[in-house]
Formats: structure tokens, sequence, C-alpha cells
């Protein structure tokens, strides 16, 4: 029997050419509406100088950080988006798992950290949640963008739990979703900060014509003794 968290990591290995396809040729509408420049806008307000990007796929924010002067560097668990990511452009990227991360693997720290729709698992998740202060410099912010919890849920009880996964709206050649681990709106927050971490901003953009969230945006800075 296969864990949840090691299925997540086969399907992005299984799926790494879809996805760098659907990213690239921007076939995900809600990232081409919305989501892309709100996690673009979100990680400059700090007017960082160097970022981490954690769960980076094929690099597209790295490179987009990077065009704003931010020395960046990519990591991710699955070594054929690194390669993409390597192929387009000269920044510094990694393979490495969330818990190499929490384990200590990087040793730098960085005025930006941000995962973009990138945490859905548990344990996992929760570890390198609670390792992002030591990664961050005295002026650092913790940049996380995920589904909207209020929006992402459908019908189901509104609770943390395991959930089926889907690759709706991404277009063709996707096999094998994912399980995925739904968290609350408090449980997202209670997670940031049991972590050592100050919430200084949510934010909840919406496709123009929509009220509903599509996605949110939590920032926060490593709390000081
Ligand atoms: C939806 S993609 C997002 C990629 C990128 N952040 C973006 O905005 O396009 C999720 C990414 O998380 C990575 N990922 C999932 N679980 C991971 C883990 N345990 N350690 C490292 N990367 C992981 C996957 O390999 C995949 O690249």
């Amino acid at each position: 029997m296969i864990s949840n968290e090691q299925q997540i990591i086969n399907a992005w290995q299984a799926n790494a050419d879809p996805w760098a396809a659907a990213v690239r040729n921007r076939k995900i509408p809600s990232r081409v509406a919305v989501t892309d420049q709100a996690i673009i806008d979100a990680c400059l307000q700090s007017a960082p100088q160097t970022g981490l990007d954690i769960g980076c796929g094929e690099g597209w924010l790295v490179r987009a950080l990077a065009e704003q002067s931010v020395t960046m560097t990519g990591v991710d668990a699955v070594s054929e988006l690194i390669s993409a990511a390597r192929r387009l452009s000269s920044d510094e990227f990694t393979v490495m798992n969330y818990g190499q991360i929490a384990g200590g693997a990087i040793q730098h720290k960085f005025d930006l950290v941000v995962c973009n729709f990138c945490l859905f698992g548990q344990q996992p998740v929760a570890d390198l949640v609670a390792a992002i202060p030591n990664l961050l410099t005295d002026r650092g912010t913790f940049v996380l963008q995920t589904l909207h919890p209020e929006t992402a849920g459908g019908d189901l009880v509104y609770k943390d739990g395991w959930r089926d996964g889907s690759w709706a709206g991404l277009g063709t050649g996707f096999t094998n979703p994912p399980p995925w681990y739904f968290r609350t709106l408090a449980s997202w927050q209670k997670l940031i900060t049991n972590s050592g971490l100050r919430l200084t901003q949510t934010l909840a953009p919406c496709v123009p014509g929509s009220s509903l969230p599509v996605s949110i945006i939590f920032s926060a800075t490593a709390q000081k003794n």
C-alpha cells in the first residue's frame, strides 16, 4: 500500500510533462486570470533581494521573480521538473523534498520563502512549515498560496482530512490524480502561527467577475523573541 504522501510525489513525477506544458502554454484559466500575478505581487511587497521557491515545479515563479531582480533558488522533489526548470533559466534549482528541508538540508536564509500551490500533503507539509523560520532572514517573509478552503472543498464536511484528487481544468495528458489533504482556514492559520510565524496579511483573490475567492495567500514573518 503506497502512502498518500508518496502518491503525491509519484503523481507529480508521472505528470511532469503535461504539468510543465499546461503551465508554459498558459492552459490554467485561474492562473492566467488572477493567481499568477497575485503571488508575484505578494512576493514583491517586501522588496526581497533573495528568494527560495519551495515546490517550484517547472520554475515559472523563479523566472518571474528573477526578472524583478530577486536572486532566486528553486527546489522540488521531482527531478524531471527541476530539469525542465534548468532548461529555461540559469537560476539555481535543486531536487529536494519537504522532509529534507525540514531536516535542515538548506543552510542559507532568504528574504522570501514562497510556496505556490504545492502544499497538498499532511505531516510533511506541517514539518516543512515548522522549518520556515529557520530559512528566513531578519526581514524575511513567507508567502503561501493555496486553494481557498471555503471554495475548494465542494460539498464535503468542512473539516481537515484527505480528499480525492482531480486534474480537472488542467487540460489533457494527466493520469492518476493523487489524494490531497484539505485544511480549513482556521487550520492553516493555526499551522502557520504554531510554527513560530506571525501572519501579516491574508488575501483572497477572485477571478474577475466572480465573487468567490479562487485562492488564499498568507504572508508571514518569523516571530521575534
Ligand atoms: C501544483 S505544482 C506547483 C508548482 C509550482 N509551485 C507552480 O506554481 O507552478 C505542485 C508541486 O509541488 C511539488 N511537491 C509536492 N510534494 C512535494 C514534496 N513533498 N517535496 C517537494 N516538492 C513537492 C510537486 O513536485 C510539484 O512540482
